[in-house]
């Protein structure tokens, strides 16, 4: 029995791109899948397909036990899809989105505003609530994005990079949000350029690039196949370099890395912050004198390396899509 979201095949070619090149995806009830890939992958498409919004040119969907070319009414009454190209009306208020949205739904007037306001308070925009959504932050624009998906609190969930563009703090927020959404058994499917976000709140995890899906499993299985998480030291002298390998070796899982040059070592571990206060202890101790140590976690673009051999071409060009709502994007940390 396929999952709440089951995709076999799907093929969509816009001229002479291969959007999606045969995608296979299988998401079972009540769990998170993080589609993961860089700009121009085939994410927002493969999300399109799935929410009838666009028909594939070959391949089977099922979302919540429905045919998706068959039966697309009957799916889009029972999903919901926040992301990149819903609408929200510029010049209406926040509160009178979420009444639309709920009136669409055919809700009564008094229930569309109670939960309107049930969850213009869960997304912090009581305040905001009365005020015309032209004058909302990108922040706030996303979670009144994802609040108007919410207002019929549908079994099967979509959202297309909910949190691109924001700022850190708000993107913890919209995690936060997210997280209890999943705890009430929704069933989500998130398209995501960033590791960080799927590891936060998937499942499962899908790396797509060329329209196809180049693996799957969970972020730790990922991360591992880059290597997992290492050590690297500089040493302050070259002449140290022997010694401090052997303290290295001592607590790596694997063989260390020497880059002669640079004074560079790199050892493979498992451990996390504790193991590298060892490490400093340790080194310390035999009276390594050190430049610089860190713990190198894999990042997006080191599972892409290694899965693809290309770096992924990451969030800076998703502000020209053609398919993102235009918004103003706030500045973008880089970490
Ligand atoms: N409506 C369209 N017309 C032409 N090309 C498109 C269209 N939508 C997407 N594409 C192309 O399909 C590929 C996948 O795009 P998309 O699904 O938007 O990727 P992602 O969401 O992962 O950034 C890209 O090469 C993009 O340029
Ligand atoms: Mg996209």
């Amino acid at each position: 029995m396929p999952g709440a979201i089951y995709a076999e095949g799907l093929v969509k070619t816009f001229g002479d791109v291969r959007a999606l090149d045969g995608v296979d995806l299988d998401v079972p009830e009540g769990t998170v899948l993080g589609l993961l890939g860089p700009n121009g992958a085939g994410k927002t498409t493969a999300v399109r397909c799935l929410t009838t919004l666009l028909r594939p040119d070959s391949g089977k969907a099922v979302v919540a036990g429905l045919d998706v070319l068959r039966q697309p009414n009957e799916v889009r009454r029972s999903i919901g899809l926040s992301g990149q190209f819903a609408a929200v009306d510029e010049y209406l208020t926040g509160r009178e989105n979420l009444q639309m949205v709920g009136q669409l739904y055919q809700m009564k007037g008094r229930a569309a505003k109670a939960r309107a306001a049930e969850l213009l308070e869960q997304f912090h925009l009581s305040d905001a609530a009365d005020r015309p959504t032209k004058t909302y932050s990108g922040g706030m624009r996303r979670r009144l994005d994802l609040a108007a998906a919410l207002v019929v609190s549908p079994p099967v969930m979509f959202m297309d990079e909910p949190t691109t563009g924001l700022d850190p703090r708000n993107r913890q927020e919209l995690w936060e949000v997210i997280k209890q959404l999943v705890a009430g058994g929704t069933t989500l499917l998130l398209t995501t350029q960033y590791l960080e976000e799927a590891d936060h709140l998937a499942h499962d995890i899908a790396v797509v690039d060329h329209g196809r899906v180049i693996a799957r499993g969970t972020s730790d299985q990922l991360k591992a196949r880059t290597g997992g998480e290492r050590v690297e030291v500089v040493v302050h002298e070259r002449d140290r370099i022997a010694t401090a390998s052997e303290v290295l070796a001592g607590f790596g899982k694997g063989s260390t890395t020497v880059e002669e040059h640079t004074r560079k070592l790199t050892v493979p571990v498992t451990g996390g912050a504790k193991l590298l206060a060892e490490v400093i202890r340790e080194l310390d101790t035999r009276g390594i004198e050190i430049d610089d140590i860190g713990l190198r976690r894999p990042t997006l673009d080191d599972v892409f390396l290694s899965l693809t051999g290309h770096l992924a071409e990451m969030a800076d060009e998703a502000n020209g899509s053609a398919d993102d709502a235009g918004h103003e994007q706030e500045k973008e940390t880089a970490k």
